[in-house]
């Protein structure tokens, strides 16, 4: 049985006070206790958040890291850095880093390394643009999205590994993938897992689906057989939709 997961992807929304209210929020409520929830405050709300919620089952997880371990690098975060306050899991490669900072597959296998060389497990997020579906190329480029950076992880490492499909036109835009179309992406991931790695990984490996979830779509998109949860932006930050997402399980 793969874990129930719904992680909320706060981006750069949230400044002290309204992460603290967020969390207040959340906190109070009685999740359903096989759904493990998440959220990523701003670096500058991660350890408060991370003391906030240390009597709570909610993970805190941070949203960006440094490819490199520690040094004369103005305005980077460390794997150590994370660690220290409390951290253990991040999201990289998500589309926003890619498109608006040049976060490449080279980079990011690079940060990849670096979280699981000092212990941080992660997120690992990818999809296709409009563009490539229309072309009938979602599986060739999440083919190779996958395949440049993740296809030289040790087999033990994959238990730290969560993925998130997250295709990019439906990032925002309220246009969210059909379940099966979101079912028949994550099965070729397995698919991908499997022929890689092995069958007993591909079936462990949790495949989260990210893009426009909301109370309404949530259940369905979760329904299916390879989706094991949802990366949750928007409607994250809403603290009562965030709640029917997770109890859409
Ligand atoms: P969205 O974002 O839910 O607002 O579409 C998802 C994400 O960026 O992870």
């Amino acid at each position: 049985m793969r874990n129930k997961i719904v992680a909320g992807n706060w981006k750069m929304n949230n400044d002290a006070n309204e992460t603290e209210s967020l969390l207040k929020k959340l906190k109070n409520y009685k999740f359903k206790n096989d759904v493990i929830v998440m959220v990523s405050p701003s670096f500058t709300n991660l350890q408060k958040s991370v003391i906030n919620l240390s009597d709570s089952k909610i993970e805190v997880i941070a949203q960006n890291i440094s490819e490199l371990e520690k040094g004369a690098y103005t305005g980077e975060i460390s794997p150590s850095m994370l660690k220290s306050i409390g951290v253990s899991r991040v999201i990289i490669g998500h589309s926003e880093r890619r498109a608006y900072y040049n976060e490449t597959d080279q980079l990011l296998k690079k940060k990849i390394n670096n979280a699981l060389k000092n212990n941080l497990d992660l997120i690992f997020c990818f999809g296709e643009q409009i563009s490539d579906r229309k072309n009938k190329k979602e599986f060739e480029i999440v083919n190779n999205q996958l395949s440049k950076t993740l296809l030289d992880i040790k087999k033990p490492d994959w238990d730290n590994i969560i993925l998130a499909y997250e295709p990019v036109w439906a990032i925002g835009t309220g246009e969210n993938a059909t379940p099966e179309q979101a079912q028949e992406m994550h099965l070729y991931v397995r698919n991908w897992i499997k022929i890689n790695f092995g069958l007993k990984t591909s079936e462990m490996v949790p495949i989260l689906y990210g893009g426009s979830v909301n109370p309404n779509n949530a259940s369905k998109i979760f329904s299916q057989a390879d989706v094991d949860g949802g990366l949750i932006g928007g409607a994250s930050l809403i603290s009562n939709d965030f709640i029917e997402i997770i109890n859409s399980f």
